[in-house]
């Protein structure tokens, strides 16, 4: 008998994500368990009524969405998830706090589609957040050169310092706006992670850079990057830089969020981070 498909979503904040509940509904989940307010110490006893309720050919019917907007403490909660699980004794899981690994992911693949990732010098604006700090990630391990770019250097430093536990050899530079701007004659990349409604960069600063292509993740008025409309998807501005909006990159991120949450009842083995989420949205749309 196929067992209905169960997502057990463990969520940081005080009340779970409706974003990515109806995500969950238009993925095919069957049955949605939503918990709020979820702290490490409450993990292993939330898990273990995940692995121990199904026999083992029927763990890939169960599976785990971690999220919400700490994503320091929803890495947090992963972890305790993982510590968890032993033998066969586990279920797939995913970790999309915030959006942030989808995000990031749909951003670095439509930067790819521009540029030779492996030999981009890459700015980051933004970097220090959530969505900023996961497509710095992303550049740096396809070896790009990232420069993130903070109003603080220090906060840009220690963004630097967490991608580096990950990749040790990540070729990357903190720099505060002033020197963000002054980069980017040299830049060919460009990803604004900015908060919602800042406007991270001017028309004229686009204008004077070497990129092949923008991306503006942020779709509250005023838009991160003025040259930029929220819609553009590959739209060439500015004799030649590829330029994508916020609803432009949005669609892709659905469509990786969607399909990775369906992929999460195939076995019960897999870990969406964002180096797999990536690379599951590069087989994806490509
Ligand atoms: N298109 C999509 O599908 C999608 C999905 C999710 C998120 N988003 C958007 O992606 C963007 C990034 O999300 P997030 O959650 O990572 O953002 P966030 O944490 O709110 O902000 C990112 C960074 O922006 C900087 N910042 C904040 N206020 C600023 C200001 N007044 N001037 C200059 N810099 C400022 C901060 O860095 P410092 O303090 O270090 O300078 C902060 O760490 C947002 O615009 C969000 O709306 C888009």
């Amino acid at each position: 008998m196929r067992r209905p498909r169960i997502l057990i979503q463990l969520d940081c904040d005080p009340q779970t994500s409706v974003f990515d509940s109806v995500v969950a509904a238009d993925s095919g989940v069957e049955h949605l368990f939503r918990h709020r307010d979820v702290t490490p110490d409450q993990v292993e006893r939330l898990v273990h009524g995940a692995m121990f309720t199904r026999g083992p050919q029927d763990l890939h019917s169960t599976a785990i969405f971690v999220g919400g907007s700490k994503v320091a403490v929803a890495e947090q909660l992963l972890d305790a998830v993982m510590k968890t699980f032993f033998g066969p004794l586990r279920v797939s899981v995913m970790l999309d706090p915030n959006g942030a690994n989808t995000t990031a992911a749909a951003a670095v693949i439509a930067a790819g589609r521009h540029a030779d990732l492996r030999a981009a010098e890459a700015l980051v604006l933004g970097a220090t957040g959530p969505v900023g700090q996961r497509a710095a990630r992303l550049l740096a391990g396809e070896g790009a050169h990232v420069r993130l770019a903070s109003r603080s250097k220090e906060r840009a430093a220690q963004a630097c310092g967490r991608i580096r536990e990950r990749h040790p050899k990540a070729r990357l530079t903190p720099v505060d706006l002033e020197e963000a701007v002054a980069s980017l004659p040299t830049c060919g990349v460009l990803i604004s992670a900015g908060a919602a409604g800042v406007e991270m960069l001017h028309e004229d600063s686009m204008e004077r850079s070497s990129l092949q292509v923008a991306i503006d993740l942020n779709a509250l008025p005023p838009v991160g990057l003025a040259s930029v409309d929220v819609m553009d998807r590959g739209t060439e501005r500015h004799s030649g830089i590829h330029c994508y909006g916020a609803i432009g990159v949005g669609g892709d991120k659905m469509k990786i969020h969607k399909a990775a949450i369906a992929s999460l009842f195939e076995s019960n083995s897999l870990v969406l981070d964002a180096e797999e989420i990536y690379e599951f949205g590069k087989k994806l749309l490509h």
